[in-house]
């Protein structure tokens, strides 16, 4: 089985938190959300990936990817001019795809699992595709399916108004080749992309056979949805084993499940897991708090931190309390230790200070 990747789209800066232009590439505690994906295609052994990238995501792409050898597979790069839809990112990858069975797997999604069970499920079922779906509060900005009694896909419909059920598709397909064909049918929807929604209808329309298995793990798609703190403590909490890289001194505490990465120091400061620092941090005079992230380079100084998301280079000084927080690149939080009556701020667009 091969599998196809999308992380192209349109460059939208995901404001203020990244300014890569590559959502696929935001970090989950420390590393990029494409990295669980690569993860879970190399752990389910398949060995040829190929990778949607667009003009604005491209380069950055390729420079975290590189040939895939890190995960143990050949990682080839296709170029999609436009975003017109996933069933064309389907469709620019044919050549690629040749006759195989394919996983598609979207760049941005981020799933409590790997997919081993369900290539394996894909493989005994022997269907024309296998979906994975999700309850979710408000299906609206899905692509929403309707099941019968027997786990059998009677219809899909991409982001309906009014929709007949609360399973959303998650960003995960298995197809056999017939789906190009179904590809080959279907026209751009309203919003003017070939939707591969559209294209599975078609499958079933065609008495083509479409299962769809409900995830049993916890499902976010880090594109749509601004809860990357959400993702953030659900990869603490599940995923993070302590590995001490970096130095702690004698006056420090460093308890539980934290991670802190080379040449980081933390003096005088306690650290309560999960955390994960990572490399060229430093941690002093602080308390860091459980399901916290530190981005590369950062300096914490005498403050509090508790539940927060710190990107790279970010400079923390003389913070009582800070919680529930995302810190973009490069931003810098300090007070003046003559405590100040009037606050001093330079905020970039889109920036939300809860003082
Ligand atoms: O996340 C699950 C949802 O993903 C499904 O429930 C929907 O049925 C499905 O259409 C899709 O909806 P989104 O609106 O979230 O798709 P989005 O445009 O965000 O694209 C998903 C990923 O695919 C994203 O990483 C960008 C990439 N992409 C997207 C398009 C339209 C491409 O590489 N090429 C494209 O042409």
């Amino acid at each position: 089985m091969k599998a196809l990747v999308l992380a192209g789209g349109r460059g939208t800066r995901l404001r203020p938190l990244t300014h890569t232009a590559a959502k696929q590439l935001v970090p989950v505690a420390n590393r990029p959300i494409l990295f669980y994906v690569l993860d879970n295609l190399a752990q389910a052994g398949i060995k040829e990936v190929g990778i949607i990238v667009s003009p604005e995501t491209q380069k950055a792409i390729r420079e975290a990817v590189g040939d895939g050898g890190r995960w143990g597979f050949r990682a080839e790069y296709l170029f999609q001019e436009e975003p017109l839809g996933l069933a064309h990112a389907v469709k620019v990858a044919r050549v690629f795809l040749g006759e195989s069975p394919f996983v598609m797997y979207l760049g941005d999604n981020l799933i409590g699992s790997g997919i081993r069970e369900y290539c394996e499920a894909f493989r005994a079922a022997k269907t024309d595709a296998l979906i994975l779906l999700k309850q979710v509060e408000d299906p609206t900005s899905f692509g929403v399916v309707e099941l019968d009694g027997n786990g059998r896909v009677l219809s899909l419909v991409e982001k309906p108004k009014h929709p007949k059920s609360d399973l959303a598709l998650v960003g995960i397909y298995f197809f056999s080749p017939k789906v190009h064909r179904a590809i080959e049918e279907i026209r751009p929807s309203w919003r003017g992309e070939l939707e591969i929604t559209d294209a599975i209808q078609r499958l079933v329309e065609n008495h083509g056979e479409v299962a769809g298995y409900i995830l049993k793990e916890w499902w976010i798609d880090t594109g749509k949805k601004d809860d990357l703190l959400a993702a953030n403590t659900l990869v603490l909490d599940e995923w993070i084993a302590r590995q001490i890289d970096g130095d702690i001194d004698s006056a420090s505490q460093v308890m539980g499940r934290v991670v802190i990465g080379k040449e980081s120091r933390v003096q005088a400061s306690t650290v309560r897991g999960p955390v994960v620092i990572g490399e060229r941090v430093v941690i002093r005079d602080s308390f860091i708090g459980p399901f916290t992230t530190i981005g590369n380079g950062s300096q914490i100084v005498h403050s509090v931190i508790e539940h927060s998301v710190i990107l790279e280079g970010v400079l923390i000084e003389n913070v009582d309390r800070l919680e529930d927080s995302l810190i973009g690149n490069g931003a810098k939080i300090f007070k003046d230790q003559a405590t100040r009556q009037a606050y001093r701020l330079l905020l970039g667009d889109d920036s939300v200070v809860e003082l």
